[in-house]
């Protein structure tokens, strides 16, 4: 099964069977984790420079960041925010961009083409993520550097006082470490893209000797060391068990990385992609624990689904957007999303949490401007994007433990993926407050469907909230000119009767109820 699978027209043959979905309150996944709800910030297009930062703004800060977008992450409710990068970071020089900011020096990123005027590093960064009340997730560069740069930089970073390094971040103004705890190893090392990609081997001894030297400084630090780019790469299975032989010990996360778009004019298809997200997770589980029972470990590996997305990769690889002229902070990446493509993305956060007890983190990839929820203008306004309100409701709603509903739904035929549910759901619950919330999408293109859940195990006895995202277009989107064309709606006719949820789903839809 795979994403790049030609697609035929699809036909959405739907046999609206009876919907019944039972929430069995022992169902547990996991303990919700804050960090599935990760974010990412990339020097890369106008996500740093233009988005966060806009010194010249109205609404600009004395560090140059924007309070209009901060509002709005923080209405987002992403948790860790990782940075900076993706393919920047592979050439990256994490020196330039801390100490004075006239002093630092103006270089070429060559994973994007850009200049870098290094007028936002790891210090203002930090403040941001203070102001934002993200955690900071860092990525070191094993692109182009290797162990010395990760240690110095851990150093700078964690170390309180009295070495060289710890004593330049307290000169800087950070009096107090920022003790990191989640580190990347390095981003994408399998792509050929990527500034100094290596082979599985080569890759999996640098990061373990990486590794090991980072927990030798701190052994309770977080690492996360690369897993494929994309199950579409040709070595998908193989790199992750080659790099985790060699790395077991010393990590403790393997990443994983998907894009989603639809391609062909098959939106059948394309609404099922949280069928491949499955795919993916339960292949790079399958190869962490046979490395795991491979090398006698007691230890189990997590997965750090850190960037995750809808992306119009097709249309932009086959632009000609390469920044030929080498200018700072380009409009790159720049999709919009339709309300179709908020469903497929609300389908995939419910695919994270369904699998939370292996996909312990998560980042969205990305924040701002570049493949983001979150929109904006030199000079003006900032906008949430299609994809914004399942992301927000679901941050907001989903508390205690994840709960796996069973779920008994009709299905469609799909070319990509052939037979796919009609409905998915997944539910959340907090024994401490008696919360509770479930997340639903309807992948029919033509029916509404009436789903019957049986939530007795919930003791709820109201519906606090129940919104959707649809609309008759499924191609409508927020643009700079109609900002608020698409939004939340009310879930009309949500009925909770002793132990009774019944919803109606419009077609191409992503909902949420709350129940308390
Ligand atoms: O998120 C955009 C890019 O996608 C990242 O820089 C890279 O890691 C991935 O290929």
């Amino acid at each position: 099964m795979t994403i790049t699978s030609a697609a035929t027209e699809q036909a959405d043959l739907a046999v609206v069977a009876p919907t019944v979905i039972t929430v069995d309150r022992s169902a547990v996944v996991a303990p919700v984790n804050r960090r599935i709800f990760g974010s990412f910030v990339e020097h890369l297009g106008r996500c740093v420079y233009d988005g966060i930062y806009e010194p010249g703004h109205p609404t600009a800060n004395e560090d140059g960041f924007r309070l209009d977008v901060i509002e709005l992450v923080k209405e987002l409710g992403s948790s860790t925010v990782r940075y900076p990068g993706g393919n920047f970071v592979s050439g990256y020089r994490w020196e330039d961009g801390v100490g004075p900011r006239d002093q630092r020096p103006v270089r070429r990123d060559l994973a994007w083409h850009s200049l870098e005027s290094n007028q936002v590093g790891l210090d203002e960064f930090a403040r941001w993520c203070e102001l934002t009340g993200s955690e900071l997730m860092m990525a070191v560069n094993l692109g182009t550097r290797g162990i010395e740069a990760a240690l110095d930089l851990l150093e700078y970073t964690n170390h309180p006082s009295g070495t060289s390094l710890s004593e330049q971040r307290i000169a800087n103004g950070a009096k107090d470490p920022y003790n990191i705890r989640m580190w990347c190893l390095g981003n994408e090392m399998d792509g050929p893209w990527q500034i100094g990609h290596m082979s599985a081997e080569d890759y999996g001894k640098l990061a373990a000797r990486t590794a090991s030297a980072m927990k030798t400084a701190d052994k309770d630090l977080e690492l996360v060391v690369c897993g494929s780019s994309g199950s579409a790469m040709p070595t998908f299975g193989e790199w992750e068990r080659v790099v985790l032989e060699h790395s077991y010990n010393y990590v403790d996360y393997i990443s994983c990385h998907a894009y989603y778009q639809e391609r062909n004019g098959d939106l059948g298809s394309y609404l099922a992609s949280s069928l491949d997200m499955q795919y993916f997770i339960e292949t790079v589980v399958a190869t962490a624990d046979h490395v795991k029972h491979k090398l006698k470990s007691k230890k189990t590996i997590q997965l750090s689904f850190d960037e995750w997305n809808i992306w119009y990769l097709d249309e932009h690889q086959a632009s000609d957007e390469v920044n030929e002229d080498w200018t700072h902070a380009p409009r790159q990446l720049e999709d919009t999303y339709s309300v179709a493509d908020a469903v497929v993305f609300g389908n995939l956060l419910m695919t994270l949490l369904k699998n939370h007890d292996r996909v312990a983190a998560a980042s969205l990839a990305q924040l701002v401007n570049v493949i983001a929820p979150i929109m904006t203008e030199p000079g003006g306004d900032t906008w949430r994007q299609t994809t914004f309100f399942p992301f927000s409701v679901t941050s907001r709603l989903a508390k205690g433990e994840v709960l796996r509903p069973r779920i008994d739904a009709g299905t469609y035929t799909t070319a990509v993926y052939g037979e796919a549910p009609l409905v998915d759901a997944v539910a959340t619950a907090d024994a401490a407050t008696g919360e509770s919330a479930l997340f639903l999408v309807n992948r029919s293109q033509t029916e509404a469907i009436d789903v019957t859940i049986n939530v007795s195990d919930l003791n709820a006895t109201v519906i606090t909230e129940a919104v959707t995202l649809h609309d008759e277009d499924v191609y409508a989107k927020n643009t700079l000119q109609d900002q608020d064309r698409v939004g939340l709606k009310q879930l009309e006719g949500a009925v909770l009767d002793e132990g009774t949820l019944t919803v109606t789903l419009p077609p191409v839809s992503w909902s949420a109820v709350a129940l308390g």
